[in-house]
This record gives structure tokens, sequence and C-alpha cells, in this order.
């Protein structure tokens, strides 16, 4: 089968292409869209990531020019227009699980780096400076980390935050039996706001979840402490975060999704203006890490992603069900 692949990086090109055996396939380094959409001509599959835009109209282009089904090498699948899918009878397939140990990791990075300041520390003993002044952290032992959504990779996160000597409380619309016997705590999420030195978000965006974090939830956090977000950008609202981080309610951010990521991430800006003003203010604070979603990004998370894209392209071309199909 002949797939066309938008939005891919060398490092996708390089795995694709080692576990690829019988697929021809046709790398773009645009994103899908209306613009680029036409490029897809000539191919049964399009295998898409986490920017790409899948609405109605860029379906029914890909529909005319004979697409039949979109591989999302990715887990959330929030940029696909799923009614509009069905009633063009695509299959929709993506990648379920690659490796929630690999961005609760990250999640857990991003803790450590800001809360011992490690990217400062790394940047002044570079310069000769090799003062402790203003580097303070505080101990993780006996603190309290909220963690909204406990699936694969908020279940890990909290294993991993357990393991620290977190007390770790949690919300979710379903809860984790298996969590709770570890000593997880269930509780409502207005109490966790008011609880938790440390939030985690690890449940997907949907309407539900957009802007999860606003003004008035982050009114209710404990004054001082730390947001996580490497889930979807949309769960946080950036201005919203921007104001609780002037007020000083809101300690420390860390990232590593962007509500407005699409334009940025993954991309070479660095020769650029950035017109994003949003996340210049986020850039300049002293408490805010940000890294460019990055948190799937290992060589064991690459191999499944590739691996199991593949097999589900495999599947659909023998008409095998596709055990990892959202549609179809
Ligand atoms: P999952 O589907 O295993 O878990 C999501 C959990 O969120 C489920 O337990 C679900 O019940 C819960 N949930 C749903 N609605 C909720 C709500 N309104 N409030 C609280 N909890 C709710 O998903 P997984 O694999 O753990 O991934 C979580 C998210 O991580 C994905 O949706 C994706 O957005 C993000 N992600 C980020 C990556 C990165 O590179 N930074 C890579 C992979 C995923």
């Amino acid at each position: 089968m002949k797939i066309a692949f938008f939005s891919t990086q060398p490092y996708d090109r390089q795995y694709f292409t080692r576990f690829n055996k019988e697929h021809e396939l046709v790398y773009f380094e645009a994103r899908l869209g209306r613009e680029t959409a036409a490029l897809a001509k000539g191919c049964r599959a399009v295998c898409v990531f986490v920017n790409d835009v899948l609405d109605k109209e860029v379906l029914q282009i890909l529909q005319q020019l004979g697409v039949e089904i979109i591989a999302l090498r990715c887990a959330g699948y929030n940029n696909v227009d799923l009614k509009a899918a069905s009633e063009l009878d695509f299959a929709v397939v993506r990648v379920p699980a690659y490796s929630p140990h690999a961005v609760a990791e990250h999640a857990v990075a991003l803790i450590l780096s800001l809360n011992r300041k490690i990217h400062k520390a790394y940047n002044r003993v570079r310069e000769g400076n090799f003062s402790l002044d203003r580097l303070t952290g505080f101990d993780l032992y006996g603190k309290t980390v909220g963690v909204i959504g406990t699936g694969k990779i908020g279940a890990v996160f909290a294993g991993i935050m357990g393991g620290f000597g977190c007390r770790v409380l949690a919300f979710d619309i379903i809860a984790n039996r298996d969590l709770e016997a570890n000593g997880v705590k269930y509780l409502p999420i207005m109490d966790i706001l008011e609880q938790s030195d440390i939030l985690s978000l690890h449940c997907p965006l949907n309407d539900q979840t957009r802007h999860l974090i606003n003004d008035q939830t982050l009114s209710m956090i404990k004054p001082g402490s730390m947001l996580i977000n490497t889930s979807r950008g949309a769960l946080v609202d950036t201005e919203a975060a921007i104001n609780a981080l002037k007020s000083g309610r809101l300690g420390y951010l860390g990232i590593d999704v962007y509500e407005q990521e699409e334009k940025l991430f993954f991309y070479d800006r660095s020769e650029e203006l950035i017109e994003d003003d949003l996340i210049l203010r986020l850039i300049s604070f002293p408490n805010v890490l940000i890294t460019a979603h990055q948190g799937f990004f290992t060589e064991e998370a690459l191999t499944q992603i590739a691996v199991t894209t593949l097999e589900n392209i495999d599947l659909y071309a023998a008409g095998l069900p596709v055990k990892n199909s959202i549609l179809g």
C-alpha cells in the first residue's frame, strides 16, 4: 500500500523505513491541512501525528483522492473529526500505547528539573558560576502529588511519585483499583487542587477537560504549588496560567504541551521572529520549564509507534480486524 506520511521528521523516516517490509512510504515534512491534503494523491493511507488537522474539509479532500485509512502514529485523536470520518467511511487506527513510561518519566524529569533548578545549575556551571544562591529546592519526600487522569501514563506516574515517598491523590472518572490498593487516594478534583504541592495532568483533551485549569481552578490551588502538563496543551488556559504565575499563586509550571503548539513545536524557529506572545511570556518566567512535546521521545516508544502503525495498516490491507481501530 502507498502511504503518505505527514509532519515527518528525520527520526520518523528512520524508524518507519527500518521496520517497513512491504509498503511504499512517501514522507512529507508538511503538516496535513487544507493546503497540503493534495499531497496524498495516489495513496490509500495517510499516516499523521498530533498536530495534523483532519477536519471535515480535509477528510473530504482525502476521500476524493482515494484515501481509505487514517493511521495515527500517536495515542490521542482529538485532531480528527470522527463524525465526518465515519460519514465518509474512513478507517481510523492509532497506537493506543507506545510507552507510558516515556511520558510519565518525562513528567518526573520536569518536576525534578524545576524543583532543583537543574536547567539553571547547568548553565551556571558552564559559565564558571559555582554559586548555589537561589537554587534552593524542596524534598519530594512527604509532599502531596495530585494526578488528574490515572490511565496508562497517570498510573505509571503515580507509581513513580509513590516511590519518592509522596502522598499520591488522584482524580479520574474511573478509579484504578490497583492504584488504590497501592495507597493512591481518589478524591474530588477540588480537594486535589487544594491539597496538592504538585499537580500533574494525564487525562485526554475533550469537551469536558478543555481548559480544566482556568482562572477559577487556579484560584483553588495550594499557593506556590507546581503544575505539570504532559498531556495536551488545551487542558490549561495559558493566559490564566500566566496570570497565576504573575501573582505567585502558581509557583512552578512545567509543560511538554502547549495550547498553540501547532505552529512552533517540532520545528527549528531559532532564526525566525516568534509571533506567539503567550509562549514568549511563558519563556520569560524563571519558574517555567517548557519542552516541545518530547514526552514520547524514547527509542522504545519510536520503535513501538512504527511497528504498531505498520501492523495496523497490514491488518487493514489484509481485510482483518484491527484491534487498535477507532473507526471502521
Ligand atoms: P489513557 O486513555 O490510558 O488514560 C486517560 C485517563 O484519563 C483514563 O483513565 C480516563 O478515564 C481519564 N479521564 C478521561 N476523562 C477524564 C476527566 N474528565 N477527568 C479526569 N480523568 C479523565 O491515556 P494515556 O495513554 O494515559 O494518555 C494520557 C494523555 O497523555 C493522552 O490523552 C495524550 O493526550 C497524552 N500523551 C502525551 C504524550 C507526550 O508526548 N507528551 C504522548 C502520549 C500521550
